[in-house]
């Protein structure tokens, strides 16, 4: 029996959890969910959006799965997404993006893995304003950050047997931040036996959208990696469909890519499959390759039939019945 602690965040996050608790349940998988919750729901309560007892039951349980949480926009509290990461110094942000065959795109064969340094960047979120006619903000590239994710992306292409590691940058422009994380990067790349070149940013959209394909694994800055994320989820049908993990050295947050979806919030109608992916990678990290392995057949096999999908994808599937049909694969198999 595992203990890991559930965030359901808000907007559509308590919908996609609940459907996700019931498909690894249904995987046979025996896991106690610890639920707390974070954001603006528990602000009157605790008088902070990321409560201590938040944090507490991470470390205790070293590993929690979590819906999205909104963010106010311009004004009010940091991110709880961001602060999780720093404080639980969660470096690595992993986002595999592939295509399902069923789901329509106007691409087959996507199998990207972007790997987006988590902790520092322009999401340090060291602001300040400059009297009245500005504002400034620090973007920190450190070189030990850079080495520790470089090197997480190299041991990820050979340990997944992988055939080449992008990494994507702007050097050209900033120098020093971008210069630095590029200089680590072919210096650590080049002591593993893999294959390994480099892009900026820019091109990196452009191709991304041309050719697809031809990526592999993508290591990455914080910024870029959360842009280039919703692209790569633009390439495979959309943000209802990618997952995500926050690795650290001690502890892991699985998450989808995507937010709280506000405008589809409390009507049942959001996809699930990005937390129930989420959920699929923290069982492989769990070493539950059986039960993950019968979720995500199961998916597929939802997708092919393509009888019950979700909204976003064409359907008119709620999200408790698309749950529901992940559930009857599973128990098929
Ligand atoms: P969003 O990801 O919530 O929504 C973007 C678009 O994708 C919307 O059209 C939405 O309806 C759709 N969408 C997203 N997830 C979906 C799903 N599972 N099924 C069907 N459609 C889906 O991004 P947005 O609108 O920029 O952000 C909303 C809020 O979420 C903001 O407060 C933002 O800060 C927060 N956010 C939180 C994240 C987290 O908790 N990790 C990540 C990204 C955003």
């Amino acid at each position: 029996m595992y203990k890991v602690t559930l965030i359901p965040g808000d907007g559509i996050g308590p919908e996609v959890a609940k459907a996700m608790t019931k498909v690894v349940e249904t995987s046979g998988v025996k896991i106690e969910w610890e639920e707390v919750n974070a954001g603006e729901t528990v602000m009157e309560e605790f008088e902070t959006p990321l409560p201590k007892h938040v944090i507490d039951t991470i470390k205790k349980n070293k590993i929690a799965i979590k819906g999205p949480i909104t963010t106010p926009i311009g004004k009010g509290f940091k991110s709880v997404n961001v602060t999780l990461r720093q404080e639980l110094d969660l470096y690595v942000n992993l986002r595999p993006i592939k295509s399902f065959k069923g789901i329509k795109s106007r691409y087959e064969n996507v199998d990207l893995v972007i790997v987006r340094e988590n902790t520092e960047d322009l999401y340090a979120g060291i602001e300040h304003k400059l009297g009245n006619y500005g504002a400034e903000s620090i973007k920190i590239i450190t070189k030990d950050a850079s080495e520790r994710i470089v090197d997480f992306a190299c041991n990820y292409v050979k340990d997944n047997k992988r055939n080449k590691l992008t990494a994507v940058h702007k050097a050209n422009i900033m120098k020093l931040t971008d210069g630095l994380f590029l200089d680590v990067f072919r210096e650590v790349s080049s002591k593993h036996d893999i294959n390994y070149d480099d892009l900026i940013v820019d091109a990196a959209a452009m191709n991304l959208v041309l050719n697809p394909e031809k990526y592999d694994v993508m290591v990455m800055p914080n910024l870029y990696g959360d842009i280039l994320s919703d692209l790569g989820a633009g390439l495979v049908g959309g943000l209802g469909i990618i997952p995500g993990a926050n690795i650290g050295k001690d502890y892991a947050v699985f998450e989808a890519v995507h937010g709280s979806a506000p405008q589809i919030a409390g009507q049942n109608k959001a996809n699930p499959t990005a937390l129930i992916q989420s959920a699929v990678m923290m069982l492989r990290y769990l070493e539950e390759y059986e039960c993950a392995d019968k979720i995500e057949k199961a998916l597929g096999e939802v997708f092919l039939k393509g009888e019950k999908l979700t909204l976003d994808l064409g359907g008119s599937a709620s999200t408790t019945e698309f749950a529901d049909e992940v559930c009857k694969y599973i128990l098929n198999s």
